[in-house]
């Protein structure tokens, strides 16, 4: 459907800043108190800047310089910037787990964006949930709005080595911990790995996010491989400042964007990238925002048809900074042009097949050809069974082949206390063959669904030479992670899922080509166990974490909140 173009007199800003109310008067004279006259505001779209800056979030530290180059860009097309800062989720220091506050950033941006006179959004995340966050809460708000992403730090270096952002800390923790390191190795190694401003340099969380919100059409071409030390950066921030004052104009909306179509066209390219578990989640609870349906068989079937070809870490060999100078994402997905809909539409008003038609893969080792793929199917496979009847995820290109087909006897945790209260212990009766599963770190039950399901491998494996071994659980798992890990169980051990009832000694049966997660125990034993059972916590009755409790829904649906899914519109604020 085409649009009308806007005119000064359409914008919604005007409801505050125009005319001859009491209100109007207000407004426009307060303005003055920040140094702003009608001439800066009257008759341009008001464009928030919407920045998640914080000194504790580690990944964002060169945002305060970007959204003076935002500004730069939203004045040259004639707009009004506006910073709006907005709760960060700074994946290191934040806890219990930046995922409780993930619903909580995005109600708070929707509120943002719907409570001032802003016209236009321009959208500023990388570090994990903040990409999922501010689209969900933009998508909900309705308004015009464009994602800047961070980009990636810059590759790091240790020994001669180049490392990658958690991936190489998790390998060199382990060696710490089999004792063949000392713990000042650990902390060159993670001195090494932080050396710019950026998010996690490996195909991590951020770096998934950033690449599936350039597929989705929500950022300009290319903007999300640009490492956010690199000069070109700050060259895209200022041209996404210039590009949302022109969305205003055209009344380019995220609904307008985030289409059944791009969200087939994110899958595809999550499952080429071998993207981090955590994408599904966050796919599944931005579509629910737009209303589009993205059940979990749908990332199985486009995994199927999907080869592996980012040749990046935690699953391959190189890092983000690699991936930008072979080429990026433009690149990645001029590979895969007939398995994407190149007549999705972007922000940038052009279809996203417009962005790959000049992209030059300058190093087919790090963006494999089609020819030539790391794998042949995508990077996470969906699994179902007695075990996950709402299903679960693992990540098979950062798994052990020889675990992709495995049963082996559980040796169950309870809970995180549990699992760090007994894991090295040296009776713990547990062998390479066993399956290690978590109970009880699910969205209800941690609560906040944590970064846990990489469960450490007992020491005294470790000391033994074992690295991998089958674990299950209804956590996630950080993108940077590895391992034959099995994710997201759904429903979780809290609520009452079948995870809950295993105990150990109960045979588990992995089997990834089949996607099948059984336990083998038959009914009527489990239905004894069932009649025993009661939740494991006390879910607190106040506070934030409380109402998180109340609605947020399974990992199957996304984990957003019930009352936050694409629905009747609310109506704009009164202004008196
Ligand atoms: Fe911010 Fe990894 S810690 S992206």
């Amino acid at each position: 459907m085409t649009k009308t173009r806007k005119t000064p007199a359409d914008l919604r800003s005007a409801n505050w800043l125009a005319g001859e109310s009491m209100r109007a008067f207000s407004h426009r004279g307060r303005l003055r108190q920040l140094g702003f006259s009608p001439d800066d505001f009257d008759g341009r779209p008001v464009i928030g800047i919407l920045n998640t800056w914080s000194d504790l979030n580690t990944c964002h530290g060169h945002f305060p310089e970007r959204v003076q180059q935002i500004k730069r860009g939203v004045y040259q097309a004639g707009g009004f910037p506006v910073e709006m800062p907005a709760i960060t989720l700074g994946e290191i220091m934040m806890k219990p787990t930046t995922m409780l506050y993930r619903n909580l950033l995005a109600m708070e941006a929707e509120e943002l964006i719907r409570s001032y006179p802003v016209d236009g959004a321009v959208l500023m995340g990388g570090c994990d949930k903040t990409t999922p966050s501010l689209i969900m809460g933009a998508t909900s708000a309705g308004l015009p709005a464009i994602y800047l992403p961070a980009g990636p730090m810059l590759r790091g270096f240790w020994n001669g080595e180049t490392l990658g952002s958690g991936t190489d800390h998790w390998k060199y923790y382990a060696e710490y911990r089999a004792g063949n390191i000392e713990s000042g190795v650990v902390d060159e190694v993670l001195a090494g790995a932080s050396r710019s401003a950026g998010t996690c340099m490996t195909m991590g969380t951020a770096a998934t996010m950033m690449s599936l919100a350039e597929t989705l059409g929500m950022t300009l071409p290319g903007a999300s491989s640009i490492p956010a030390a690199d000069s070109n950066h700050g060259v895209m921030a200022a041209a996404t400042g210039r590009r949302i004052v022109e969305m205003v104009w055209e009344d380019l909306v995220p609904a307008d964007i985030l289409t059944q179509a791009a969200f087939d066209n994110a899958i595809t390219v999550d499952m080429a990238i071998g993207g981090s578990t955590n994408a599904i989640i966050h796919l599944v609870a931005m579509a629910g925002r737009a209303g589009v349906d993205v059940p979990l068989s749908r990332f199985d079937e486009i995994s199927r048809r999907t080869p592996w070809l980012a040749n990046t870490r935690p699953s391959g060999a190189y890092l983000m900074e690699d991936f930008y100078y072979a080429g990026g994402l433009r690149a990645l997905m001029r590979q895969l042009d007939d398995l994407l809909d190149g007549s999705a539409p972007t922000v940038a008003g052009t279809p996203i097949g417009e962005s790959w038609t000049d992209a030059v893969l300058h190093n087919d080792d790090v963006i494999r050809t089609r020819d030539n793929p790391l794998g042949p199917d995508g990077g996470t496979v969906v699994l179902t069974g007695s075990l996950a009847p709402d299903g679960a995820v693992i990540k098979q290109t950062a798994a052990d082949p020889s675990l992709l087909r495995h049963t082996g006897p559980a040796v169950v945790f309870a809970d995180r206390a549990d699992l760090d209260a007994r894991i090295d212990d040296p009776d713990l009766d547990v062998t390479a063959d066993s399956v290690l599963v978590l109970q009880n770190a699910g969205p209800v039950g941690a609560p906040g669904m944590p970064e846990w399901g990489q469960l450490p491998i007992p020491k005294k494996l470790l000391e033994a030479g074992v690295r991998d071994m089958v674990r299950i659980s209804d956590a996630r798992m950080s993108g940077t992670s590895y391992g034959t890990c099995v994710l997201h169980v759904a429903p979780e051990a809290h609520v009452g899922g079948p995870l809950a009832l295993v105990q150990d000694g109960d045979m588990v049966t992995l089997d990834v080509a089949e996607r099948k997660l059984d336990l083998e125990v038959d009914a009527a034993e489990l239905e004894a166990r069932r009649s025993a059972w009661a939740p494991r916590k006390q879910i607190p009755e106040r506070g934030y974490v409380s109402m998180y409790a109340a609605h947020v829904t399974q990992a199957n649906r996304g984990c957003d909140f019930d009352f936050l899914h694409a629905g009747a519109p609310i109506p704009e604020p009164e202004i008196f």
